[in-house]
């Protein structure tokens, strides 16, 4: 899969931007602050709907200026034209010239694995982080995925809202805790499903990465215990003073273990980076096992950031990725990408908001 055209309009510090791109291996390279990573930002986009910095819609409109434009072409089985336009009076989203309505009929159009500084927040940071790699990961494999944490979402928010509200209507709650209770039940077994695919592609990329020696496991915390049912009636009292729904895949755990103390508190910025990167590289694995063509790779700033050692780790992903019908796009401020990688790099010069060949 590739982009083969991308296109911007008052995107960040992009006034104009039509650029084209062919398969393979592609260096952006640019002094700080001239629009590197927002180029992968942009492509990031067009795959998720979302920016990977996570922040909304409003803050990547140019400043001074009304709405933004990201389109592009994407190039995998088929060719596909990507358009989505965004003011705060107005959206756009469109897949070959006709709106879309339902997220899951774009979702997997152009499909791109992120690897950037705010990852670590995948290790270091809340739960929440976590439970969004399992869900970007199962959207993107699952039929139906997407749909059913939709569902469970708005049931899960319904509920909280009769468990605030005094006195409670009784007869609302209990239709709404039976919705939670299957839609979540399905939600966990989907979790638990994709467990042994992915943790052993996470340990992989991890020891090939890590010094030697370092042990990871990975495991899967739901934090319905036993019986979904049964462990709400066990905190009835609580949900009600709380007013808020306690337990539920809503507040499942991904367990990062080193040694067997938990990464978060134990490791070391350099381990917990380590950990950040096997996670996604395991994201792209699985992917282009379940699709039979690798997403396309951004990866941004992270080179700088590791040893000679850890960069090799990454090479039989970048390989794989940058070869045949695949892509990558990496940021640089200098050429430091193992030298070995690829005989085909295309280099571009990236300066105050212009891309050109270089
Ligand atoms: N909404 C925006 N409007 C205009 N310029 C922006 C906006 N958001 C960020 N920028 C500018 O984009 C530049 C940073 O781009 P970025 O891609 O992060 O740089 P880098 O090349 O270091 O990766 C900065 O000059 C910043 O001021
Ligand atoms: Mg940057």
């Amino acid at each position: 899969m590739h982009l083969a055209h991308l296109r911007l309009r008052d995107f960040r510090n992009y006034t104009r931007l039509d650029a084209d791109f062919e398969p393979g291996f592609h260096l952006l390279l640019g002094r700080n602050a001239q629009g590197k990573t927002n180029i992968l930002e942009a492509l990031h986009l067009l795959a998720t709907l979302r920016s990977f910095r996570g922040v909304g819609s409003a803050a990547m409109v140019r400043h001074g200026q009304p709405g933004w434009f990201v389109g592009g072409r994407a190039i995998g089985t088929s060719t596909h034209d990507v358009r989505i336009y965004w003011s705060s009076r107005e959206r756009r989203l469109t897949l070959d010239q006709q709106p879309i309505k339902r997220l899951t009929d774009y979702l997997g159009t152009f499909r791109t694995v992120a690897f950037c500084t705010e990852d670590l927040a995948l290790v270091k940071g809340a739960g929440r982080g976590r439970r969004r790699f399992l869900d970007f990961l199962l959207t993107q494999t699952v039929p139906g995925y997407l749909h059913l944490l939709q569902r469970y979402t708005r049931a899960v928010r319904a509920r909280n809202a009769l468990l605030k509200r005094k006195p409670i209507d009784e007869a609302a709650l209990d239709s709404f805790t039976a919705e939670v209770i299957q839609l979540g039940n399905q939600l966990i077994a989907h979790r638990h499903d994709l467990m042994p695919a992915l943790v052993p592609r996470i340990q992989a990329a991890h020891q090939r990465i890590a010094s030697g020696g370092e042990e990871l496991s990975v495991e899967y915390v739901p934090s319905v215990k036993n019986d979904f049912a049964a462990d709400l009636e066990c905190i009835r009292e609580r949900e009600r003073k709380y007013g808020t729904t306690i337990i539920g895949p809503h507040r499942d755990e991904i367990a990062l273990l080193l040694h067997d103390r938990s990464a978060a508190d134990y490791a070391s910025e350099g381990q917990k980076r380590t950990i950040a990167i096997a996670l996604k590289i395991a994201q792209a694995e699985h992917l282009t096992e379940i699709h039979g063509a690798p997403p396309v790779l951004l990866i941004d700033d992270v080179m700088g950031e590791l040893d000679e050692h850890r960069r090799q780790g990454f090479l039989p992903l970048l390989e794989k990725c940058g070869t045949g019908r695949g892509q990558v796009f990496m940021t640089c401020t200098e050429e430091n990408w193992p030298h070995n990688l690829s005989k085909v790099l295309q280099r571009w010069k990236i300066h105050n908001g212009t891309l050109q060949p270089c």
